[in-house]
C-alpha cells in the first residue's frame, strides 16, 4: 500500500496545470482555432470548457482524492467491474507518452539548431529530409536514427528520475521549478512577438471571427477535442494526481484554477503565435492562411522561418521557443507515464522505483518506433486513432458509468463539505446527460468518418 502525498496545496495545483499545460497548448491550440474559425471558435471552446472541462475535471480530482488509488483500483474501489475502463486510460496514456516523447526530443534537438540556425533556409527540406529522413520503408531496422535517439533518451531519463524520485521531491519538486520558469520565458516571446512589425496583421486574422464557422458541427467537435486533450481529461491523469491528496482537500476549487490557468496560458500561446505569423506574413508578403497551416509544420517549419527572419537575436528567441517547448512537454510527459506507474504498482503491490524502472525501460522501446524514417506516418495514424476514439469513448464510459450508476449528487456534497465553494445541480446534469450526448455524437461522427 502507498502512502505518498503532496507537500501542499500550491504543488499540486502546480503539477495539475504543468500537465494540463503542454505540447497541446503551443503549437495545437494555434492552428485548431485558426482552422475553426479564429475569434469566433472561442464561443465553442468556451461552451466546451464550462460544460465537459471543468466539471469532468471535478469528477477526476473527486474519484482520486475519494479512490485514492490508481485508474483501475480508484474505479475498483466504486465498483469491482468497473477495474478495466481504469487500463483501457492507462493503455491509452501508455501509447500517448510514447510519442508524446519524441516530440519533445524533436524540441530539445530543434533548442540546439537554434544555435547556429542549423535549419538553413529551406526548413521543410530539413525537417523531413535531414532531420527526419522520411521514408516509406516502414519496417526498416537500419532506420532507426541515432540523432533522435539521444535527445529522446534524454528525454526519458528526465521522465525517469523525476518519477523514480515520487510524488512529492519528483514531481512536485519539477514542477515547482519548471512552470514558473516557463511562463516566465513564454511571456518573453510573447512580448517579443507582440512588438514585432506586422504583429496586428497575424492578431487580426486571429480574432476575425468566421461566423459561419460557429454553425459547422465540426467546429464544436473540435472544441471538445481541444479541450480534453489540453486538460489531460479522460486520461485518468487528474484522477492519479488527485489520489495523492489529503482527505481535506478541495477539490472544486483547485478544478477551476487549473482549468482557467491552462486556458489563460492557452489563449496567451494563439497570441503570441499569430503576432510571430503576422510579422513573416508582413516580412515575406505571404497569405497568413498559408503559414497558419497545421500540424508538425507549424512549430518545426515555419517558426524556424521566422526566426530565420527576425531582425536581431535570433537564436535567443529559437531557444526561448523551443525551450518552453520542452518545458511543457517534459511536465505533462511525467503526468501521463505516472498513470501507467501507478497502474501497475497498485495492481502487482510493486515498489515505485521498480515499477518506473519496469515502465521507463518498455516505454523507451515503444518510442523507438517513432525514431525511425517512419515515424512520422506511424505518429499520425496512432495520433489520429488514440484521439477519435481511445479518448472520446473512455470520457463517454467514464460519464456513464459515473453519473448513471453511482450517487452522483452524494459526491458533489462530499466535495462541497471541503471546498470554499459549493457545486451545484448543473454540475450533476452536465455529467449525467450534456456531455455523454455530446460525445456519444462525436463518437458516431468518428465512425462515419471511417468509411467516408
Ligand atoms: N495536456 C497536455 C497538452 O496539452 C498533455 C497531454 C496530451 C495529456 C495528451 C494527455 C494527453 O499537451
Amino acid at each position: 500500500m502507498k502512502n505518498e502525498q503532496w507537500g501542499n496545496r500550491t504543488g499540486f495545483i502546480l503539477a495539475a496545470v504543468g500537465s494540463a499545460i503542454g505540447l497541446g497548448n503551443i503549437w495545437r491550440f494555434p492552428y485548431v482555432a485558426y482552422d475553426n474559425g479564429g475569434g469566433a471558435f472561442l464561443i465553442p471552446y468556451l461552451f466546451a470548457l464550462l460544460t465537459a472541462g471543468i466539471p469532468i475535471l471535478i469528477l477526476e480530482f473527486s474519484i482520486g482524492k475519494k479512490g485514492r488509488g490508481s485508474a483501475p483500483l480508484s474505479f475498483t474501489r466504486l465498483n469491482k467491474k468497473w477495474e478495466w475502463l481504469g487500463w483501457w486510460q492507462v493503455a491509452i496514456c501508455f501509447v500517448i507518452i510514447s510519442y508524446y516523447a519524441v516530440i519533445i526530443a524533436w524540441a530539445m534537438s530543434y533548442t540546439k539548431f537554434s544555435l547556429s540556425l542549423a535549419w538553413g533556409d529551406d526548413t521543410k527540406g530539413f525537417l523531413y529530409g535531414q532531420f527526419l529522413h522520411l521514408t516509406d520503408d516502414v519496417w526498416s531496422i537500419e532506420n532507426l536514427q541515432l540523432h533522435i535517439i539521444i535527445p529522446l533518451a534524454l528525454t526519458w531519463g528526465i521522465v525517469f528520475i523525476t518519477l523514480y524520485k515520487g510524488v512529492k521531491t519528483g514531481i512536485e519538486k519539477l514542477a515547482k521549478f519548471a512552470m514558473p520558469l516557463l511562463i516566465f520565458l513564454f511571456l518573453i516571446i510573447t512580448f517579443r512577438g507582440l512588438t514585432l512589425e506586422g504583429a496586428v496583421i497575424g492578431l487580426n486574422h486571429f480574432f476575425t471571427p468566421d461566423w459561419s464557422k460557429v454553425w459547422d458541427y465540426r467546429t464544436w467537435m473540435a472544441a471538445y477535442g481541444q479541450i480534453f486533450f489540453s486538460l489531460s481529461i479522460a486520461y485518468a491523469i487528474m484522477l492519479t494526481y488527485s489520489s495523492y491528496l489529503p482527505e481535506k482537500s478541495d477539490v472544486n476549487n483547485s478544478a477551476f484554477i487549473t482549468a482557467f490557468s491552462n486556458s489563460g496560458f492557452e489563449l496567451l500561446a494563439g497570441i503570441t503565435v499569430f503576432s510571430v505569423l503576422g510579422f513573416m506574413a508582413f516580412e515575406s508578403h505571404t497569405d497568413i492562411s498559408e503559414l497558419a497551416a497545421g500540424g508538425v509544420g507549424l512549430a518545426f517549419i515555419v517558426f524556424p522561418k521566422v526566426i530565420n527572419t527576425l531582425p536581431t537575436l535570433n537564436s535567443l528567441f529559437g531557444l526561448l521557443f523551443f525551450g518552453s517547448l520542452v518545458l511543457a512537454g517534459l511536465t505533462s510527459a511525467i503526468s501521463i507515464l505516472e498513470v501507467v506507474v501507478a497502474g501497475i504498482r497498485d495492481k502487482f503491490d510493486m515498489q515505485r522505483q521498480r515499477a518506473v524502472i519496469l515502465v521507463s525501460i518498455l516505454g523507451f522501446g515503444a518510442s523507438l518506433i517513432y525514431a525511425t524514417g517512419a515515424g512520422l506516418y506511424f505518429l499520425d495514424i496512432v495520433d489520429h486513432f488514440i484521439n477519435n476514439f481511445g479518448v472520446v469513448i473512455s470520457g463517454l464510459v467514464e460519464l456513464i458509468l459515473i453519473g448513471w450508476f453511482l450517487n452522483l449528487k452524494a459526491l458533489r456534497k462530499e466535495g462541497n463539505l471541503t471546498s470554499d465553494f459549493s457545486i451545484g445541480r448543473w454540475w450533476d446534469i452536465m455529467i449525467k446527460f450534456v456531455t455523454p450526448a455530446v460525445l456519444l455524437f462525436i463518437t458516431i461522427q468518428n465512425i462515419m468518418g471511417e468509411f467516408e
